[in-house]
């Protein structure tokens, strides 16, 4: 018997609803405030024509606040997997327009069934938050469904990339979602993310505080560091995952996309040699150094706005995907502080964890002092930097530029810590600190009897430069591997990258290490 034309208008009518969501009413709200649908997003996230849906029929099953007669199509959620530059990757996407995309059992048991799927299949996930929340009508059967995707995020952490978008609002326990995540990216205009909001705030505590302070994009991504992105608008947050997902593997047991170019050019780079900075007073341009470095100036920078005297990013050497880190000396002269260590340290573990190849560019001068910082723990937070470039075994190529001094310099991936190569310009200064520093103490006693003790402390911090401040000391010791023309960085790098590439390093087998948190 052919198919009854009755079941196929039923399906169809099903489909039609489950496609409309909250309806074209409220989905032309959205448009006229300049936002996307859930489903939107997801198109616009996917190459055309590979979306395939999961859970597209899920409905809740509450029977408080009168719901049993309630309908709502696809419970607030989009989810599926689809093609992202010809790689698979699964997504969700919260759907506002259905009861606020707030999040009810059945709604969480269709983002779990993609974080499930993105686990067996290895493939990225990309979660779209824009929910009011746990549903208020199912209680705990709500709290539950936030339960199990928290569990998933830790489940698939390490093992795929999970990217996080804050497309709206993004609240309450809700946040913690995302965080366990690997980047976040967020939304300048109509996304919020915050534990508790202005109103609850000024509840317990009496202050006035904005909702931009609170739980803004800007405030995320300069203040809290809760955000690595910060997009102007939908189809930016998209474009941005995109170019994320550009430089990463599906999962862990892949390497990155590397594009080789068949051979290593050699040649110098004479532009180098203008960016060297030798006055040690001096700020330079770690960024423009960079930049020069990576194909094509690009260079897709996280977590740009936050720790800002730490850079860290990723870009392609001559095809092959690296994770950069560098001092930056133009922000409080490029110390490594509180921030700085957290940002550089989850850097450095997303790049183990996912086969990417790690380069440190260093210039530094030292822990950052500081009252604020001692009290703030920098020693629990700086020892993540040298628990994370410990415990990395990518390939870890190390170029000491200009200042290294100190812990600060182990704590830039010197040899010690395992790097497989070091390089060292002709400025780079390795010392235990700096010359000033060095001669306060060592001098102490003859400067306070000195005739004339500033011309004798200059010729005494010049003697010590002469000798100490400089890589060739060492060098000889063994700590450097060799010392380059800063014009022939990038090709050096470029041929180091490639005889690394194949690395294996073993290491003792344990349950997981306790990393300073
Ligand atoms: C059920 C919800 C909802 C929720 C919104 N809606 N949030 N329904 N549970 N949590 C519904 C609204 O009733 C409304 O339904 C529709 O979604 C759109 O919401 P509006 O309020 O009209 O939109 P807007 O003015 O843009 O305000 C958005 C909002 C606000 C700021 C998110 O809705 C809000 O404050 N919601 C409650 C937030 C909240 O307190 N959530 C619970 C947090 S506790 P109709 O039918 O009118 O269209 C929590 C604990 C998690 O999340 C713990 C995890 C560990």
């Amino acid at each position: 018997m052919p198919l009854d034309a009755k079941i196929l208008e039923n399906f169809k009518e099903r489909r039609k609803k489950v496609l409309e969501g909250g309806g074209a009413e409220k989905a032309k709200k959205r448009h006229d405030k300049g936002l996307m649908t859930a489903r939107e997003r997801l198109m616009y996230l996917f190459q055309q024509d590979t979306f395939q849906e999961i859970g597209a029929y899920i409905k809740h099953k509450c029977t408080s606040f009168g719901m049993e007669k309630e309908d709502y199509p696809g419970d607030g959620i989009v989810s599926g997997t689809g093609y992202v530059d010809g790689r698979q990757v699964t997504a969700f996407s919260q759907d506002f327009t259905v009861l606020g995309g707030s999040l009810g059992n059945m709604h969480a048991r269709r983002m779990v069934q993609g974080m499930d799927y993105a686990l067996k299949n290895g493939t990225p996930l990309v979660g779209i938050a824009d929910s009011g929340g746990a549903r208020i009508q199912e209680g705990v059967d709500a709290l539950s469904g936030y339960g199990e995707v928290f569990y998933r995020n830790v489940i698939l952490s390490g093992v795929v990339p999970q990217i996080s978008i804050i497309a709206g609002p993004c609240a309450g326990g809700a946040a913690y979602s995302p965080a366990l995540t690997d980047y976040i990216i967020m939304t300048k205009s109509n996304a919020q993310l915050f534990i508790t909001g202005p109103q609850v705030i000024k509840a317990v505590t009496g202050r006035e505080v904005s909702m931009e302070e609170v739980g803004g994009a800007i405030m995320h991504a300069t203040v809290s560091g809760n955000v690595h992105f910060v997009a102007e608008d939908d189809r930016h947050a998209l474009d941005i995952t995109k170019q994320l997902l550009s430089y990463l593997p599906s999962n862990n047991s892949d390497d990155p996309p590397h594009r080789p170019t068949p051979a290593v050019s050699m040649g110098e780079d004479t532009g180098m040699d203008k960016l060297v900075e030798s006055d040690p007073s001096a700020p330079m341009n770690m960024r423009a150094i960079l930049l020069r470095l990576v194909d094509n100036n690009e260079f897709l920078e996280v977590h740009a706005g936050f720790a800002k005297n730490m850079i860290v990013g990723f870009g392609r050497v001559e095809g092959v995907v690296v994770g950069f880190l560098a001092n930056n000396s133009m922000e409080k002269a490029g110390c490594l502080d509180i921030d700085s260590s957290d940002k550089g340290a989850r850097f450095i573990r997303f790049c183990n964890a996912f086969n990417i190849p790690i380069t440190t560019l260093v210039d530094v001068p030292g822990f950052l002092p500081g009252i604020e910082q001692e009290r703030g723990g920098i020693i629990r937070h700086g020892a993540k930097m040298l628990f994370a470039y410990s415990g990395a075994t990518v390939p870890k190529i190390t170029m000491l530029l200009r200042k290294s001094y100190g812990g600060a310099y182990l704590a830039m991936c010197s040899q010690d810590l395992g790097a497989d190569v070091v390089y060292a310009w002709p400025t780079a200064e390795v010392a235990v600190m700096g010359a000033d520093g060095a001669v306060n103490i060592l001098y102490r006693n003859e400067l306070k009897n000195a005739e004339d003790a500033a011309k004798r402390r200059a010729e005494l911090v010049a003697e010590y430069r002469a000798e100490f401040a400089s890589p060739y000391l060492a060098a000889a010791r063994g700590y450097v591997t060799d010392i380059i023309d800063p014009s022939r960085t990038r090709s050096i790098l470029s041929m180091t990258l490639r005889k690394l590439l194949n690395k294996r390093e073993l290491r003792p087998p344990k349950k997981h290490g306790n990393i300073p948190l």
